[in-house]
């Protein structure tokens, strides 16, 4: 089945799977959000989907049902990343647009599977990286397009967190867990998104769990085409940081707080040359709320730039199954 034909809104979301993010981020912001309404929301549990459903709008339902829903038009999907593929390809073959939490899934196969799909029937499907919708990087990429720098020569960004409860999904192989999906995709899609398309995977390290068989930290080293290297750390076995850096030929820039900065935080960017510093205090954002609004805007007008997304989404799991492929393996 292929879309409908643009309607004028509020867009009519199906929440698929009653998780932490969707009890903690999204559906709270959904709320503040005019192009959005909570109609379904799906559990596996359908007391679980019913608390949800009393406290934040919509029907309680199942995954299966919502997905063929004709009163639900787009699919907000926060399962475990193994889980992604098949729900997103439901969703998407029964003509909903779908918002993916990050990443869209766990191999680049997987994810051409679905930007197929939605590139075949004109769908909207993006990975919910709110980082993104931050304005705090288009500041910094502008900084670079002007040559505030000079000649970027190296990008370094850092995600890490402290350790997870032992039943986390994180912590489990066949729900798609380990650092890498969860954390080392953000650093992957800052450089992508600072140093461009075409990026290559030059070297990498993986610091995998025994027992449980996930990676729990990683180290990956990639070159652009005009040959500036990211150099991209993540894990969960670490105290909190979220940062990125760009070393350039007449500058450093550095940004804290890069992937998940508060609501109220306002961003300082610091620029050091060999005889001068320089800080910036930039605008605060609320990055997940425009991520969601975003998704509703583009799938309400059908925005025809909306490809980049898919061929961003396409780029990060490409470089991600390279991390994997190249990656010496340090088991601890
Ligand atoms: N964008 C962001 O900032 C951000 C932040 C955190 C997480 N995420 C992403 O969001 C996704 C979910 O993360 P989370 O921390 O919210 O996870 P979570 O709390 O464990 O939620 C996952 C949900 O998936 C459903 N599920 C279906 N099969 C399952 C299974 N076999 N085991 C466990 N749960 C199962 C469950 O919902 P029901 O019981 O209702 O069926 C569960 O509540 C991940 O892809 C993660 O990377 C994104």
């Amino acid at each position: 089945m292929s879309a409908a034909a643009p309607r004028p809104g509020p867009l009519r979301l199906g929440v698929l799977g009653c998780s932490a993010i969707a009890r903690r981020r999204t559906l709270p912001a959904i709320a503040e959000i005019p192009e959005l309404t909570t109609t379904a929301v799906a559990s596996r549990d359908p007391a679980k989907a019913a608390e949800f459903a009393a406290r934040f709008g919509g029907t309680p339902t199942g995954y299966a049902e919502l997905v063929e829903d004709p009163g639900v038009d787009a699919i907000y999907l926060s399962l475990p990343t193994a889980l992604h593929h098949e729900w997103a390809a439901r969703a998407l073959r029964a003509g909903k647009h779908v918002l993916c939490e990050k990443p869209l899934t766990d191999r680049g196969e997987r994810t051409g599977e679905l930007t197929g799909l939605a590139r075949e029937r004109g769908l909207v499907l993006r990975e919910n990286f709110a980082f993104l919708h931050h304005p705090q990087h288009a500041v910094v990429a502008d900084l670079l397009a002007g040559g505030r720098l000079g000649e970027p020569r190296t990008f370094t960004a850092t995600f890490g967190i402290p350790p997870l409860p032992a039943s986390d999904i994180r912590y489990s192989p066949e729900l798609g867990g380990g650092a890498l999906l969860d954390v080392g995709v953000y650093p992957i899609r800052a450089a992508q998104l600072l140093l461009g398309a075409g990026l290559e995977v030059v070297g990498a390290a993986l610091r995998i769990d025994r027992e449980r068989g996930v990676d729990l930290a990683g180290h990956a080293l990639l070159v652009s085409p005009g040959g500036v290297f990211a150099d991209l750390e993540f894990g969960f076995q670490h105290t909190y940081r979220s940062r990125y850096g760009v070393w350039g030929s007449a500058a450093a820039l550095a940004l804290d707080r890069a992937f998940t900065p508060p609501v109220e935080h306002r961003p300082l960017l610091r620029i050091d040359e060999q005889d001068h510093a320089e800080e910036r205090v930039l605008a605060p954002a609320h990055q997940f709320r425009e991520s969601l609004a975003a998704f509703a805007r583009t799938a309400l007008d059908r925005d025809p730039g909306e490809s980049a997304w898919l061929d961003a989404a396409e780029e990060t799991a490409r470089l991600v199954d390279a991390v994997r492929e190249r990656a010496v393996r340090a088991p601890v």
